[in-house]
């Protein structure tokens, strides 16, 4: 299939963080918190859609919901009651969500966010974080790798980024310098840093963020396509206690089909309305062919709901902290120099001695280390992403086994690695 696919797709992938050294293996079926290969081989699930999947892979009430749905139509292109529905539930979740827009993925969702907090203020600059991902959108593909002041891609017009500030994770002085100025439109960071490792604000850093916000008139936007609906029903800003202007969401709320949203506050959002704003270069431009499908509104809906009732994040919230207090004292036990990141259902592996604080530290991660470990625990069965930083996720369908089964592959590792 390897070499087929090679044929056909570049790297043999649909998306390069999927490829794996020498082949990937190709799933036939996925169920649960469990993968099925084409040769059979039985996989735990820890990566779960990219993080999507927070009921498992093909949860029977999202699929009898989506079934229905398929023979009512499965994409519209006029206005239904579906797209109502999900937007009221968001409102009613997430505290900064007035009013709400969809989009087919994260990453449009932080364009239009971008364009949406331009038109709004007026300016044109944008601040991101050292190693924070919002997708491939090009004004916002910056400073997610070390070298941090390369280009991340081939063919990015240099005009499209030089407008982006970049700055690091947990440093308010730095924040506070990027917007001095007062002609930045946003500040855009994760809650909860996902690509970069599960990094965890520091108290007051976001409290912080949002002073810094308010005093200079910039809109500050959480991108919340990993923690939104992970670190419960109000996702990172419930969790976390920090209200922002405009919000990103994607992932868990499509309950396994493609989607994202920007949500936010009326005043903000009424820029969209063409009704309110019938001149073109007053307003901001937002659409899209698929955008409010009536299958992922479906899905996302059965999802909410069936979050919103509590026992799913008991479940996996509990399941986190018993892997992550496994972890700890597996590593506290072993030479090999290992800490640990994450909350609620999510847990990070860096392979270097202290917890990062942001993604410069993270460059301390030993990526030898890391590569055996995760050869070590496919062996196992035990598939997460990625193979240089490991971090994973945890979803309704896993069970204290397979938490077990985690922490004795890995116990073996920190045994026996030598270097
Ligand atoms: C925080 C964050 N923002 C945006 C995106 C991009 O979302 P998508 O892959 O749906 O375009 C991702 C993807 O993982 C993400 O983690």
């Amino acid at each position: 299939m390897y070499e087929r696919a090679g044929k056909v797709l570049p790297a043999g992938v649909s998306y390069g963080i999927r490829d794996i050294t020498p082949y990937p293996f190709y799933v036939a079926e996925a169920k649960g918190c469990k993968l099925t290969d084409v040769d059979g081989n039985v996989y735990r699930d820890f990566w779960t859609g990219h993080g999507a999947l927070i009921l498992g892979h093909s949860h029977p009430l999202v699929m009898d919901a989506v079934a229905a749905q398929l023979r009512k139509g499965t994409h519209i292109g006029f206005s239904h009651e579906l797209e109502i529905e999900l937007a009221e539930r968001l409102v009613d979740m997430v505290p900064s969500a007035e009013m709400v827009r969809y989009t087919s993925s994260g990453t449009e969702a932080n364009m239009y966010s971008s364009r949406l907090a331009r038109a709004y203020t007026g300016r044109m600059k944008l601040v991101k974080m050292e190693g924070g991902w919002h997708g491939g959108y090009d004004s916002l593909h910056k400073g997610v790798h070390e070298p941090f002041d390369v280009p991340e891609s081939a063919g990015l017009n240099p005009k499209t980024v030089e407008d982006t500030l970049v700055i690091p994770f947990n440093d308010l002085d730095a924040a506070r310098k990027a917007l001095k100025g007062e002609d930045v439109a946003s500040l855009v960071v994760e809650p909860l840093m996902g690509v970069g490792g599960f990094l965890i604000p520091e108290p007051g850093y976001l409290e912080g963020l949002r002073e810094i916000c308010d005093e200079t008139g910039t809109l500050l936007i959480f991108d919340e396509v990993i923690s939104g609906f992970r670190l419960g029903p109000g996702g990172g800003q419930g969790y976390f206690g920090v209200t922002p202007d405009v919000t990103i969401l994607g992932k868990i709320m499509g309950g396994g089909f493609p989607i994202g949203a920007f949500c936010g506050r009326r005043d903000i959002f009424e820029r969209l309305d063409h009704r309110k704003y019938p001149d073109m270069r007053e307003r901001s431009f937002h659409g899209g062919t698929f955008t409010g499908n009536p299958v992922s509104m479906v899905a996302g809906i059965v999802t909410l709901d069936l979050l919103r009732e509590g026992k799913v994040y008991e479940h996996i919230d509990g399941l986190g902290e018993r892997v992550r207090k496994g972890l700890a004292d597996i590593i506290e036990g072993s030479d090999v120099d290992a800490a640990l990141t994450g909350v609620c259902s999510t847990f990070g592996i860096h392979f270097q001695k202290e917890a990062p604080r942001n993604v410069r530290d993270v460059t301390r991660n030993d990526a030898k280390a890391a590569k055996a470990y995760y050869a070590h625990m496919l062996f196992r069965n035990i598939v997460y992403v990625s193979p240089t930083l490991p971090h994973s996720f945890i979803s309704e369908p896993h069970t204290e086994a397979d938490i077990e089964a985690y922490l004795t592959a890995t116990e073996d590792f920190f045994r026996t690695y030598k270097g």
